[in-house]
Protein backbone atom coordinates (compact mmCIF):
# COMPACT_ATOMS: atom_id res chain seq x y z
CA UNK A 1 0.00 0.00 0.00
CA UNK A 2 0.87 3.87 -0.71
CA UNK A 3 1.32 5.51 2.47
CA UNK A 4 1.66 8.78 3.14
CA UNK A 5 2.52 10.76 6.35
CA UNK A 6 0.93 14.22 7.29
CA UNK A 7 0.69 16.70 9.55
CA UNK A 8 -3.18 16.71 10.48
CA UNK A 9 -5.53 17.93 13.68
CA UNK A 10 -8.87 17.15 13.77
CA UNK A 11 -10.10 20.05 12.09
CA UNK A 12 -7.41 19.13 9.18
CA UNK A 13 -9.28 15.82 9.16
CA UNK A 14 -12.45 17.64 8.99
CA UNK A 15 -11.40 18.83 5.75
CA UNK A 16 -9.86 16.19 4.11
CA UNK A 17 -10.88 15.06 0.72
CA UNK A 18 -11.35 11.52 1.21
CA UNK A 19 -13.71 8.13 0.39
CA UNK A 20 -12.97 7.13 4.51
CA UNK A 21 -11.32 8.97 7.34
CA UNK A 22 -10.42 6.55 10.19
CA UNK A 23 -10.38 8.17 13.18
CA UNK A 24 -9.74 6.34 16.26
CA UNK A 25 -10.72 7.64 19.77
CA UNK A 26 -9.07 6.56 23.46
CA UNK A 27 -11.47 6.93 26.18
CA UNK A 28 -8.83 9.50 28.03
CA UNK A 29 -8.91 11.92 25.36
CA UNK A 30 -13.01 11.97 25.24
CA UNK A 31 -13.43 14.72 28.11
CA UNK A 32 -10.91 16.88 25.59
CA UNK A 33 -13.14 16.59 22.70
CA UNK A 34 -16.14 17.87 24.37
CA UNK A 35 -14.39 21.27 24.62
CA UNK A 36 -14.15 21.07 21.33
CA UNK A 37 -16.25 22.60 18.81
CA UNK A 38 -14.64 21.26 15.43
CA UNK A 39 -17.17 19.21 13.19
CA UNK A 40 -15.51 15.86 13.94
CA UNK A 41 -15.40 16.44 17.68
CA UNK A 42 -19.13 17.83 17.51
CA UNK A 43 -20.52 14.47 15.92
CA UNK A 44 -18.18 12.27 18.19
CA UNK A 45 -19.85 14.09 21.19
CA UNK A 46 -23.19 14.00 19.90
CA UNK A 47 -22.41 10.13 19.29
CA UNK A 48 -21.51 9.29 22.60
CA UNK A 49 -23.83 11.33 24.12
CA UNK A 50 -26.78 9.61 22.24
CA UNK A 51 -24.86 6.20 23.07
CA UNK A 52 -24.17 5.27 19.64
CA UNK A 53 -20.51 5.33 19.94
CA UNK A 54 -18.12 4.82 22.84
CA UNK A 55 -14.50 4.67 23.56
CA UNK A 56 -14.26 1.66 24.42
CA UNK A 57 -11.89 -1.02 22.60
CA UNK A 58 -13.80 -2.38 19.54
CA UNK A 59 -16.70 -0.53 18.90
CA UNK A 60 -17.08 1.23 15.45
CA UNK A 61 -19.27 3.60 14.11
CA UNK A 62 -19.36 4.08 10.67
CA UNK A 63 -21.54 7.13 9.11
CA UNK A 64 -21.80 8.77 5.77
CA UNK A 65 -22.15 12.13 4.19
CA UNK A 66 -21.85 13.84 7.76
CA UNK A 67 -22.46 17.90 7.47
CA UNK A 68 -18.73 19.78 7.42
CA UNK A 69 -16.83 16.89 6.70
CA UNK A 70 -14.99 16.33 3.23
CA UNK A 71 -14.90 12.50 3.55
CA UNK A 72 -17.53 10.44 2.23
CA UNK A 73 -17.38 8.13 4.90
CA UNK A 74 -16.35 8.46 8.66
CA UNK A 75 -15.52 5.67 10.55
CA UNK A 76 -14.98 6.23 14.66
CA UNK A 77 -13.07 3.64 16.09
CA UNK A 78 -13.28 2.86 19.98
CA UNK A 79 -9.78 2.10 20.76
CA UNK A 80 -10.11 1.43 24.97
CA UNK A 81 -7.01 3.30 26.57
CA UNK A 82 -4.86 3.82 22.86
CA UNK A 83 -2.59 0.65 23.78
CA UNK A 84 -0.63 -0.21 20.27
CA UNK A 85 -2.49 -3.42 20.80
CA UNK A 86 -6.22 -2.20 20.91
CA UNK A 87 -5.35 0.35 18.24
CA UNK A 88 -3.78 -2.38 16.02
CA UNK A 89 -6.88 -4.54 16.54
CA UNK A 90 -9.33 -1.85 15.49
CA UNK A 91 -7.48 -1.12 12.41
CA UNK A 92 -7.56 -4.84 11.33
CA UNK A 93 -10.78 -4.59 11.69
CA UNK A 94 -11.46 -1.71 9.59
CA UNK A 95 -10.74 -4.24 6.13
CA UNK A 96 -14.17 -4.60 4.76
CA UNK A 97 -14.31 -0.97 4.75
CA UNK A 98 -11.27 -0.30 3.39
CA UNK A 99 -11.38 -2.75 0.86
CA UNK A 100 -14.78 -1.53 -0.48
CA UNK A 101 -15.12 -0.64 -4.04
CA UNK A 102 -15.45 3.03 -3.97
CA UNK A 103 -12.51 3.35 -1.57
CA UNK A 104 -9.81 4.58 -3.21
CA UNK A 105 -8.04 7.12 -0.61
CA UNK A 106 -8.02 6.30 3.23
CA UNK A 107 -7.23 8.93 6.06
CA UNK A 108 -6.20 7.74 9.25
CA UNK A 109 -6.37 10.62 11.65
CA UNK A 110 -4.57 9.47 15.14
CA UNK A 111 -4.20 13.11 16.10
CA UNK A 112 -7.27 12.68 18.67
CA UNK A 113 -4.49 9.98 20.45
CA UNK A 114 -1.72 12.49 20.87
CA UNK A 115 1.51 11.96 20.52
CA UNK A 116 2.16 9.09 22.14
CA UNK A 117 0.03 6.60 19.54
CA UNK A 118 1.70 4.06 17.70
CA UNK A 119 2.11 5.01 14.10
CA UNK A 120 4.63 2.20 13.00
CA UNK A 121 1.98 -0.13 14.51
CA UNK A 122 -1.06 1.87 12.74
CA UNK A 123 0.68 1.68 9.15
CA UNK A 124 1.65 -2.30 9.76
CA UNK A 125 -2.25 -2.82 10.67
CA UNK A 126 -3.37 -1.21 7.95
CA UNK A 127 -1.23 -2.68 5.45
CA UNK A 128 -1.55 -5.75 7.04
CA UNK A 129 -5.76 -5.40 6.85
CA UNK A 130 -5.16 -4.28 2.81
CA UNK A 131 -3.29 -7.90 1.67
CA UNK A 132 -4.98 -9.86 -1.02
CA UNK A 133 -3.56 -13.37 -2.24
CA UNK A 134 -3.64 -13.23 -5.93
CA UNK A 135 -1.07 -15.41 -7.46
CA UNK A 136 -2.88 -18.42 -8.31
CA UNK A 137 -6.72 -16.37 -8.67
CA UNK A 138 -7.39 -16.70 -12.25
CA UNK A 139 -10.18 -13.79 -11.60
CA UNK A 140 -8.41 -11.81 -8.88
CA UNK A 141 -8.97 -8.28 -8.76
CA UNK A 142 -6.75 -5.84 -6.80
CA UNK A 143 -8.32 -3.35 -4.19
CA UNK A 144 -9.34 -0.35 -5.14
CA UNK A 145 -7.63 1.48 -2.71
CA UNK A 146 -4.59 3.33 -4.37
CA UNK A 147 -3.23 5.70 -0.81
CA UNK A 148 -3.74 5.79 2.67
CA UNK A 149 -2.62 9.33 4.41
CA UNK A 150 -1.78 8.87 8.15
CA UNK A 151 -2.13 12.35 9.99
CA UNK A 152 -0.32 12.91 13.45
CA UNK A 153 0.08 16.00 15.31
CA UNK A 154 3.94 16.37 14.29
CA UNK A 155 4.80 14.93 10.94
CA UNK A 156 8.55 15.24 11.84
CA UNK A 157 8.26 13.65 15.01
CA UNK A 158 6.50 10.55 13.82
CA UNK A 159 8.69 10.31 10.35
CA UNK A 160 11.13 7.46 11.68
CA UNK A 161 8.22 5.35 13.47
CA UNK A 162 6.41 5.62 9.74
CA UNK A 163 9.43 4.58 8.05
CA UNK A 164 9.89 1.58 10.08
CA UNK A 165 6.10 0.79 9.92
CA UNK A 166 6.10 0.62 6.51
CA UNK A 167 9.78 -1.54 6.34
CA UNK A 168 8.12 -4.08 8.47
CA UNK A 169 4.27 -4.27 6.28
CA UNK A 170 6.85 -4.50 2.88
CA UNK A 171 8.24 -7.37 5.04
CA UNK A 172 5.38 -8.99 6.30
CA UNK A 173 3.69 -8.76 2.91
CA UNK A 174 6.36 -10.82 1.39
CA UNK A 175 6.53 -12.56 4.26
CA UNK A 176 2.71 -13.86 3.41
CA UNK A 177 2.89 -14.19 0.17
CA UNK A 178 5.46 -16.56 -0.08
CA UNK A 179 3.62 -18.61 2.66
CA UNK A 180 0.63 -18.44 0.90
CA UNK A 181 2.06 -19.80 -2.17
CA UNK A 182 1.14 -23.13 -2.62
CA UNK A 183 4.03 -25.41 -2.58
CA UNK A 184 4.04 -26.34 -6.18
CA UNK A 185 4.32 -22.33 -6.71
CA UNK A 186 7.07 -21.97 -3.76
CA UNK A 187 9.45 -24.94 -4.57
CA UNK A 188 12.84 -25.10 -3.11
CA UNK A 189 14.52 -23.00 -6.10
CA UNK A 190 11.31 -20.49 -6.17
CA UNK A 191 12.37 -19.31 -2.36
CA UNK A 192 16.06 -19.60 -3.22
CA UNK A 193 14.96 -17.41 -6.59
CA UNK A 194 13.16 -15.06 -4.08
CA UNK A 195 16.30 -14.65 -2.00
CA UNK A 196 18.43 -13.95 -4.92
CA UNK A 197 15.83 -10.85 -5.83
CA UNK A 198 16.13 -9.35 -2.47
CA UNK A 199 20.07 -9.40 -2.37
CA UNK A 200 20.35 -6.90 -5.53
CA UNK A 201 19.59 -4.32 -2.71
CA UNK A 202 22.54 -2.60 -1.47
CA UNK A 203 24.78 -3.66 0.99
CA UNK A 204 23.01 -7.42 0.71
CA UNK A 205 24.08 -10.65 -1.39
CA UNK A 206 23.14 -13.74 -1.55
CA UNK A 207 24.38 -17.26 -2.12
CA UNK A 208 22.35 -20.67 -2.83
CA UNK A 209 24.21 -23.94 -1.84
CA UNK A 210 22.57 -26.66 -4.28
CA UNK A 211 22.48 -30.34 -3.64
CA UNK A 212 26.06 -31.12 -4.84
CA UNK A 213 27.47 -27.90 -2.34
CA UNK A 214 25.52 -29.29 0.17
CA UNK A 215 26.66 -32.95 0.10
CA UNK A 216 30.37 -31.69 0.56
CA UNK A 217 28.98 -29.59 3.62
CA UNK A 218 28.71 -32.83 4.78
CA UNK A 219 24.82 -31.73 5.88
CA UNK A 220 23.47 -35.33 5.54
CA UNK A 221 20.54 -34.99 8.31
CA UNK A 222 19.31 -32.06 6.30
CA UNK A 223 19.88 -34.24 3.10
CA UNK A 224 17.71 -37.12 4.60
CA UNK A 225 14.81 -35.20 4.86
CA UNK A 226 15.13 -34.26 0.91
CA UNK A 227 16.18 -37.15 -0.40
CA UNK A 228 12.53 -38.56 -0.92
CA UNK A 229 11.79 -35.40 -3.22
CA UNK A 230 11.99 -34.94 -6.56
CA UNK A 231 12.83 -31.01 -5.87
CA UNK A 232 16.24 -30.23 -5.19
CA UNK A 233 17.09 -28.99 -1.57
CA UNK A 234 18.46 -25.89 -1.89
CA UNK A 235 20.99 -23.65 1.13
CA UNK A 236 20.31 -20.49 0.91
CA UNK A 237 23.14 -17.80 2.67
CA UNK A 238 21.50 -14.43 2.69
CA UNK A 239 23.77 -11.66 4.03
CA UNK A 240 23.16 -8.02 5.09
CA UNK A 241 26.44 -5.83 5.84
CA UNK A 242 24.90 -2.53 7.25
CA UNK A 243 28.19 -2.14 10.19
CA UNK A 244 31.82 -2.85 9.73
CA UNK A 245 33.11 -6.24 9.15
CA UNK A 246 34.30 -6.65 12.50
CA UNK A 247 31.08 -6.34 14.12
CA UNK A 248 29.53 -9.74 14.76
CA UNK A 249 26.60 -10.49 12.96
CA UNK A 250 22.89 -12.00 14.30
CA UNK A 251 22.43 -15.36 12.32
CA UNK A 252 18.25 -15.61 11.31
CA UNK A 253 17.27 -19.42 10.37
CA UNK A 254 14.49 -19.65 9.04
CA UNK A 255 12.81 -23.21 8.23
CA UNK A 256 12.09 -24.10 5.23
CA UNK A 257 9.97 -27.21 4.34
CA UNK A 258 8.09 -25.99 1.34
CA UNK A 259 5.51 -28.90 2.10
CA UNK A 260 5.69 -31.48 4.92
CA UNK A 261 3.78 -34.91 4.18
CA UNK A 262 4.93 -36.13 6.94
CA UNK A 263 7.40 -39.07 4.66
CA UNK A 264 7.13 -42.23 5.22
CA UNK A 265 5.67 -41.44 8.83
CA UNK A 266 2.78 -39.87 6.45
CA UNK A 267 0.62 -37.77 8.26
CA UNK A 268 -3.18 -38.47 8.19
CA UNK A 269 -4.78 -36.27 5.17
CA UNK A 270 -7.22 -33.85 7.07
CA UNK A 271 -6.03 -30.25 6.54
CA UNK A 272 -2.81 -31.63 5.43
CA UNK A 273 -2.88 -28.87 2.48
CA UNK A 274 -1.72 -26.84 5.18
CA UNK A 275 1.67 -28.22 5.40
CA UNK A 276 2.63 -25.49 2.73
CA UNK A 277 3.01 -23.17 5.35
CA UNK A 278 5.85 -25.07 6.97
CA UNK A 279 8.60 -23.13 5.38
CA UNK A 280 7.12 -19.60 7.31
CA UNK A 281 10.04 -19.39 9.24
CA UNK A 282 12.12 -19.41 6.14
CA UNK A 283 9.62 -16.59 4.60
CA UNK A 284 9.99 -14.55 7.70
CA UNK A 285 13.57 -14.50 7.07
CA UNK A 286 12.98 -13.51 3.74
CA UNK A 287 10.71 -10.73 5.12
CA UNK A 288 13.30 -9.49 7.38
CA UNK A 289 15.52 -9.00 4.58
CA UNK A 290 12.83 -7.00 3.16
CA UNK A 291 12.39 -5.26 5.99
CA UNK A 292 16.49 -4.60 6.33
CA UNK A 293 16.56 -3.58 2.10
CA UNK A 294 14.20 -0.78 3.26
CA UNK A 295 16.09 0.66 6.69
CA UNK A 296 19.96 -0.19 5.85
CA UNK A 297 20.38 -0.07 9.73
CA UNK A 298 24.14 0.04 10.99
CA UNK A 299 23.97 -3.77 11.60
CA UNK A 300 25.33 -7.50 10.32
CA UNK A 301 22.96 -9.71 9.50
CA UNK A 302 22.82 -13.50 8.00
CA UNK A 303 20.05 -15.20 6.97
CA UNK A 304 20.26 -19.04 6.42
CA UNK A 305 17.55 -20.77 4.82
CA UNK A 306 17.76 -24.76 4.61
CA UNK A 307 14.96 -25.24 1.74
CA UNK A 308 12.97 -28.89 0.76
CA UNK A 309 9.93 -31.22 0.50
CA UNK A 310 9.44 -33.69 2.84
CA UNK A 311 8.21 -36.45 0.46
CA UNK A 312 7.27 -40.39 1.11
CA UNK A 313 9.35 -42.10 -1.54
CA UNK A 314 11.02 -44.98 -2.83
CA UNK A 315 14.24 -43.28 -1.84
CA UNK A 316 12.92 -41.69 0.93
CA UNK A 317 14.49 -42.08 4.44
CA UNK A 318 13.14 -44.78 6.68
CA UNK A 319 11.95 -44.87 10.58
CA UNK A 320 15.27 -46.29 12.07
CA UNK A 321 17.77 -44.89 9.42
CA UNK A 322 20.72 -43.49 11.07
CA UNK A 323 22.36 -40.41 10.19
CA UNK A 324 25.37 -37.84 10.55
CA UNK A 325 25.06 -34.36 10.85
CA UNK A 326 27.05 -31.84 9.59
CA UNK A 327 28.84 -31.60 12.57
CA UNK A 328 29.53 -35.43 13.35
CA UNK A 329 26.94 -36.42 16.11
CA UNK A 330 24.67 -39.35 14.51
CA UNK A 331 20.85 -39.34 14.62
CA UNK A 332 18.10 -42.54 14.59
CA UNK A 333 15.16 -40.66 12.38
CA UNK A 334 12.94 -42.71 14.34
CA UNK A 335 10.00 -40.58 12.79
CA UNK A 336 10.36 -38.61 9.53
CA UNK A 337 7.56 -36.12 10.48
CA UNK A 338 10.13 -34.53 12.79
CA UNK A 339 11.83 -33.20 9.97
CA UNK A 340 12.55 -29.60 10.87
CA UNK A 341 14.79 -29.89 13.36
CA UNK A 342 16.45 -32.16 11.11
CA UNK A 343 17.07 -29.61 8.33
CA UNK A 344 17.75 -27.13 11.58
CA UNK A 345 20.35 -28.92 12.91
CA UNK A 346 23.04 -28.58 10.40
CA UNK A 347 22.01 -25.16 9.15
CA UNK A 348 22.39 -24.53 12.80
CA UNK A 349 26.19 -26.07 12.66
CA UNK A 350 26.76 -24.05 9.72
CA UNK A 351 25.57 -20.49 11.48
CA UNK A 352 28.10 -21.22 13.67
CA UNK A 353 31.24 -20.29 11.24
CA UNK A 354 29.88 -16.67 11.56
CA UNK A 355 30.50 -16.52 15.21
CA UNK A 356 27.62 -14.75 15.76
CA UNK A 357 26.28 -12.04 17.99
CA UNK A 358 23.30 -14.32 18.33
CA UNK A 359 21.84 -16.54 16.42
CA UNK A 360 18.44 -16.86 16.02
CA UNK A 361 15.98 -20.01 14.66
CA UNK A 362 12.63 -19.27 13.31
CA UNK A 363 10.27 -22.52 12.66
CA UNK A 364 6.84 -24.06 12.09
CA UNK A 365 8.76 -26.98 14.24
CA UNK A 366 6.03 -28.44 16.75
CA UNK A 367 2.10 -29.47 17.03
CA UNK A 368 2.95 -29.59 20.34
CA UNK A 369 3.18 -25.64 20.27
CA UNK A 370 -0.21 -25.21 19.03
CA UNK A 371 -1.65 -26.79 21.43
CA UNK A 372 0.15 -25.02 24.33
CA UNK A 373 0.50 -21.45 23.11
CA UNK A 374 -2.43 -21.85 20.21
CA UNK A 375 -2.50 -18.78 17.75
CA UNK A 376 -1.67 -15.58 20.19
CA UNK A 377 2.29 -16.12 21.24
CA UNK A 378 4.74 -17.99 19.35
CA UNK A 379 6.99 -20.38 21.37
CA UNK A 380 10.80 -18.81 22.53
CA UNK A 381 13.22 -20.58 23.82
CA UNK A 382 16.56 -19.39 24.54
CA UNK A 383 19.90 -20.34 25.85
CA UNK A 384 20.41 -16.62 27.55
CA UNK A 385 18.29 -14.67 29.37
CA UNK A 386 19.12 -11.27 28.15
CA UNK A 387 18.36 -12.22 24.75
CA UNK A 388 14.89 -13.68 26.05
CA UNK A 389 13.98 -10.26 27.23
CA UNK A 390 15.14 -8.73 24.30
CA UNK A 391 13.15 -10.87 21.78
CA UNK A 392 10.00 -10.68 25.10
CA UNK A 393 10.39 -6.72 24.49
CA UNK A 394 10.47 -7.15 20.53
CA UNK A 395 7.10 -9.32 20.44
CA UNK A 396 5.61 -6.40 23.19
CA UNK A 397 6.62 -3.77 20.91
CA UNK A 398 6.00 -4.98 17.29
CA UNK A 399 2.90 -6.37 18.99
CA UNK A 400 3.96 -9.65 17.56
CA UNK A 401 3.91 -11.94 21.22
CA UNK A 402 6.04 -14.46 22.37
CA UNK A 403 6.67 -16.32 25.54
CA UNK A 404 9.15 -18.07 26.78
CA UNK A 405 9.83 -21.72 27.65
CA UNK A 406 11.85 -23.71 29.82
CA UNK A 407 14.99 -25.67 28.32
CA UNK A 408 15.45 -28.01 31.87
CA UNK A 409 17.89 -30.54 30.73
CA UNK A 410 15.61 -33.33 32.56
CA UNK A 411 13.31 -32.41 28.96
CA UNK A 412 16.17 -33.50 26.72
CA UNK A 413 16.33 -37.16 28.30
CA UNK A 414 13.78 -38.55 26.12
CA UNK A 415 15.94 -38.05 23.48
CA UNK A 416 18.60 -41.12 23.76
CA UNK A 417 18.72 -43.84 21.53
CA UNK A 418 20.36 -47.45 21.35
CA UNK A 419 21.48 -47.09 17.95
CA UNK A 420 22.51 -43.25 17.87
CA UNK A 421 24.19 -40.25 19.71
CA UNK A 422 20.65 -39.06 19.91
CA UNK A 423 16.75 -39.97 18.02
CA UNK A 424 14.82 -37.31 16.34
CA UNK A 425 11.89 -37.32 18.82
CA UNK A 426 11.19 -38.04 22.67
CA UNK A 427 7.97 -39.19 24.07
CA UNK A 428 5.05 -37.49 23.14
CA UNK A 429 5.01 -35.29 26.91
CA UNK A 430 6.06 -31.59 26.12
CA UNK A 431 6.79 -31.99 22.39
CA UNK A 432 7.89 -28.41 21.88
CA UNK A 433 10.55 -28.79 24.48
CA UNK A 434 11.76 -31.91 23.54
CA UNK A 435 11.93 -30.10 20.13
CA UNK A 436 13.87 -27.16 21.40
CA UNK A 437 16.38 -29.59 23.25
CA UNK A 438 17.22 -31.55 20.26
CA UNK A 439 18.15 -28.61 17.97
CA UNK A 440 19.98 -26.96 21.42
CA UNK A 441 22.60 -30.01 20.97
CA UNK A 442 23.70 -28.22 17.82
CA UNK A 443 23.88 -24.53 19.06
CA UNK A 444 27.47 -24.80 20.89
CA UNK A 445 28.02 -21.41 23.13
CA UNK A 446 26.20 -19.46 21.00
CA UNK A 447 23.44 -16.71 22.36
CA UNK A 448 21.11 -18.77 21.07
CA UNK A 449 17.24 -18.59 20.82
CA UNK A 450 14.60 -20.67 19.26
CA UNK A 451 10.79 -19.31 18.05
CA UNK A 452 9.04 -22.16 17.35
CA UNK A 453 6.25 -20.15 15.20
CA UNK A 454 3.69 -23.27 14.76
CA UNK A 455 0.33 -21.99 16.20
CA UNK A 456 1.66 -17.83 15.04
CA UNK A 457 2.40 -17.92 11.52
CA UNK A 458 -0.58 -19.07 9.50
CA UNK A 459 -4.40 -19.06 10.37
CA UNK A 460 -6.95 -21.83 9.46
CA UNK A 461 -10.71 -21.89 9.05
CA UNK A 462 -11.91 -19.20 7.13
CA UNK A 463 -9.28 -16.96 7.43
CA UNK A 464 -6.94 -19.80 6.46
CA UNK A 465 -3.36 -17.87 5.61
CA UNK A 466 -0.10 -16.89 6.31
CA UNK A 467 0.12 -13.89 8.94
CA UNK A 468 3.79 -12.83 8.72
CA UNK A 469 4.99 -13.67 11.64
CA UNK A 470 7.58 -13.30 13.45
CA UNK A 471 8.66 -10.71 10.63
CA UNK A 472 7.58 -7.66 13.36
CA UNK A 473 9.55 -9.07 16.12
CA UNK A 474 12.30 -9.66 14.44
CA UNK A 475 12.73 -6.40 12.58
CA UNK A 476 11.96 -4.92 16.17
CA UNK A 477 14.88 -6.91 17.72
CA UNK A 478 17.50 -6.11 14.79
CA UNK A 479 16.77 -2.23 15.43
CA UNK A 480 17.57 -2.75 18.88
CA UNK A 481 20.58 -4.10 18.32
CA UNK A 482 22.28 -1.18 16.27
CA UNK A 483 24.65 0.58 17.22
CA UNK A 484 23.35 4.38 16.37
CA UNK A 485 21.12 5.61 13.83
CA UNK A 486 20.03 3.94 10.68
CA UNK A 487 22.88 3.95 7.60
CA UNK A 488 20.55 5.81 5.45
CA UNK A 489 20.08 8.82 7.67
CA UNK A 490 23.41 8.83 8.78
CA UNK A 491 24.64 9.09 5.30
CA UNK A 492 21.63 11.79 4.06
CA UNK A 493 23.42 14.12 6.97
CA UNK A 494 25.96 16.48 5.63
CA UNK A 495 27.84 16.20 9.10
CA UNK A 496 28.60 12.56 8.45
CA UNK A 497 31.71 10.96 10.49
CA UNK A 498 34.84 9.06 8.73
CA UNK A 499 32.77 6.23 10.28
CA UNK A 500 29.28 6.86 8.46
CA UNK A 501 31.39 7.34 4.95
CA UNK A 502 33.09 4.24 5.39
CA UNK A 503 29.69 2.64 4.14
CA UNK A 504 30.29 2.80 0.85
CA UNK A 505 33.59 1.24 1.42
CA UNK A 506 32.14 -1.42 3.54
CA UNK A 507 29.94 -1.85 -0.17
CA UNK A 508 32.30 -2.28 -2.22
CA UNK A 509 34.03 -5.09 0.24
CA UNK A 510 31.36 -7.07 0.92
CA UNK A 511 30.58 -7.61 -2.55
CA UNK A 512 29.92 -11.05 -3.91
CA UNK A 513 32.42 -12.53 -2.00
CA UNK A 514 32.33 -14.83 0.46
N1 LIG B 1 5.58 -29.06 10.52
C1 LIG B 1 5.25 -29.93 11.58
C2 LIG B 1 4.73 -29.19 12.80
C3 LIG B 1 3.31 -28.70 12.73
C4 LIG B 1 2.26 -29.58 12.79
C5 LIG B 1 3.06 -27.35 12.67
C6 LIG B 1 0.96 -29.10 12.77
C7 LIG B 1 1.76 -26.88 12.67
C8 LIG B 1 0.72 -27.74 12.71
C9 LIG B 1 6.48 -30.72 12.02
O1 LIG B 1 7.35 -31.07 11.00
C10 LIG B 1 5.97 -32.01 12.59
O2 LIG B 1 5.40 -32.77 11.86
N2 LIG B 1 6.20 -32.20 13.89
C11 LIG B 1 5.73 -33.36 14.55
C12 LIG B 1 6.81 -33.82 15.48
C13 LIG B 1 6.53 -35.17 16.09
C14 LIG B 1 6.63 -36.24 15.03
C15 LIG B 1 7.53 -35.41 17.20
C16 LIG B 1 4.47 -33.00 15.31
O3 LIG B 1 4.41 -31.91 15.87
O4 LIG B 1 3.53 -33.79 15.30
MN1 LIG C 1 6.83 -32.87 10.02
ZN1 LIG D 1 7.40 -29.80 9.41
Amino acid sequence: MNFELKTLDLAGAASARCDVLLVPVAQPQVQALQADTGALSALLNSAIQHEDFSAEAGKQLHLYQVANVAARRVLLLGVGQGSARELRNALLGTAPYLKGEGVRHAVLCLSALGEQADVAGAVQSLDEACYQYQLTKSKAKPIALQKITVGVPDKRKASAAFAQGQAIALGQQLAREWGNRPANHATPTALAKAAQELAKAPQMNCRIHGPKEVAKLGMHAFMAVAQGSKEPLQFIELHYQGAGKEQAPVVLVGKGITFDTGGISLKPAAAMDEMKFDMCGAASVLGVFRALAELQPRINVVGLIPACENMPDGGAVKPGDVVTSMDGQTIEILNTDAEGRLVLCDALTYAQRFEPSALIDIATLTGACVIALGGVRSGMYASCDELAQQLQQAGESAQDLCWRMPLDEEYGEGLKSNFADMGNVAGRAAGSITAAKFLQRFVGKSRWAHLDIAGTAWKEGNAKGATGRPVGLLVHYLLGQTTSAPAKAAAAKPTTTKKASGKDGRKSSTAKKK
